[in-house]
């Protein structure tokens, strides 16, 4: 293939947390930077060690600018199943691509990296002098390298049975880290206004992620939360405790547009694409309660929908099902979303129920992704990723009636219940019993 001689190989080093939510969030954002994953790169599985086929420095630049899935990436200079391959492939690597980084007025430093092992000073030091045969001409510096170089063992991933060699060793000039750091940073514990179901950091930066947004983008959260005070002890909000302060606290004020009260079964924007993305995680009815504005006589979904209340009109509140609320999410993002931009939002299931084919569905919106996390034993959440691939037309909002998704995807309306219902308890009940 004539593009694969203008790729050059990198070594990302991922988390080894929310596995499911790493090989998405890579593939978004080297979309979203020009890079692309070829299909051979998605057999990493639960490895932290990823090889990346991608055309610059550049882009693994940028990925690493957003990315919080993966910890470093390396230039990838060699890799082996063994010492000896190792070094036979480093001896392979280009020369002329290595001296920029090894002459005489640079300094440097060789850090051993092992995943499932912890190795003597000793063991490291014997690793390095082991490099000799490198053409590195520079100085040793320690403390301030201008170029850090690494190698990296992998032993697998069974802590239980940890082999007396490594798996796959891997040489590379380190080129930058990723933005783990901003999960703690953005912590919710030093947030200063949160509510009760506020996201964690990490979840929602790796749901910006999925979501492909990018700077200038305009991205909207329908459930964005309930405006009520929820530390302890607290009953009424402070002047600052909002989401203009929260972004205020991160020095982000300047991306924050507006919040407006408003109920999301009834969306009160004229008609017309305006957002990027949607991201957003609606409410599930277990902490928060799913509600929405309507009158005690019900009328025919889909009729009333965009009809206005009178201004003296004070809606009741109605309970809201959980797969109708999700029916109009993505009917409202396949109507108000711009061609290729995303939906992200998080869908309860009730695992032992869960086919794929209860992941809601809409003619105007490709799934792109669904990765779990797990809440309990019989209950996850889905995180789902839609792009909108299809201009909107009014007769698509029915199409889910026509659909063979549309029942399985009624089972969520019981959600609650089985949540609520003891089910879930009985059933790990019965396991532990029959296991005993
Ligand atoms: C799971 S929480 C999301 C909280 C938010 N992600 C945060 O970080 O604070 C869902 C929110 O949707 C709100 N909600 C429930 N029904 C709604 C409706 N019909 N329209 C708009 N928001 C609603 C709930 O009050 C709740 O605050």
């Amino acid at each position: 293939m004539a593009l694969s001689c203008t790729l050059n190989r990198y070594l990302l080093l991922m988390a080894q947390e929310h596995l499911e939510f790493r090989l998405p969030e890579i593939k978004s954002l080297l979309l979203l930077f020009g890079g692309q994953f070829a299909s051979s790169q998605e057999t990493y599985g639960k490895s932290p060690f990823w090889i990346l086929s991608i055309p610059s420095e550049d882009i693994a630049r940028n990925l690493m600018k957003r990315t919080v899935c993966a910890k470093s990436i390396f230039e990838l200079w060699g890799h082996g199943q063994s010492p000896e391959e190792l070094y036979s492939s480093l001896k392979n690597y280009p020369v002329e691509k290595m001296v920029p980084f090894l002459h005489s007025d640079s300094t440097y430093k060789i850090k051993i990296h092992t995943f499932n092992k912890t190795l003597t000073q000793e063991e490291k030091i014997k690793r390095i002098d082991a490099l000799e045969f490198l053409p590195f001409e520079g100085k040793v510096n320690l403390k301030k390298p201008q170029h850090v170089f690494s190698v990296l063992e992998d032993y697998g991933l069974d802590p239980n049975c940890i082999p007396e060699n490594p798996h796959n060793i891997y040489f590379g000039r380190w080129i930058a880290d990723g933005q783990r750091e901003l999960i703690e940073s953005y912590s919710v514990k030093k947030r200063h206004f949160i509510g009760n179901t506020s996201m964690d950091a990490g979840l929602s930066f790796i749901m910006a992620n999925h979501g492909k947004v990018k700077e200038n983008d305009i991205v909207f959260d329908p459930f964005v939360g309930t405006g009520k005070a929820t530390r302890k002890n607290q009953k009424w909000r402070g002047p600052d405790e909002n989401i203009r302060a929260n972004l205020r606290q991160y020095g982000l004020e300047k991306y924050y547009l507006d919040v407006l009260v408003s109920d999301a079964s009834k969306p009160s924007w004229r008609k017309g694409t305006y957002f990027d993305a949607i991201i957003t995680d609606p409410p599930y009815g277990i902490r928060e309660s799913t509600r929405r504005t309507g009158s005690q006589k019900e009328i025919p979904k889909g009729i009333e929908k965009w009809e206005k209340c009178p201004e003296s009109h004070v809606p009741v509140s109605l309970s809201y099902h959980l797969s109708d609320m999700f029916l109009d999410l993505l009917n409202f993002a396949a109507e108000t979303l711009v061609l290729g931009g995303r939906l992200v939002y998080w869908l309860p299931v009730y695992t032992p129920e869960y086919t794929e084919e209860m992941v809601p569905w809409h003619p105007c919106l490709e799934l792109v992704s669904n990765c779990e996390q797990k809440l309990s034993s019989h209950t996850s959440r889905r995180l789902i990723t839609m792009e909108k691939v299809k201009k909107f037309e009014n007769r698509d909002q029915y199409s889910h009636l026509l659909s063979d998704h549309f029942l399985p995807y009624q089972g969520h309306n019981s959600f609650r219940e089985k949540y609520f219902s003891g089910v879930t308890k009985r059933i790990a009940k019965e396991e532990k019993s029959t296991q005993e």
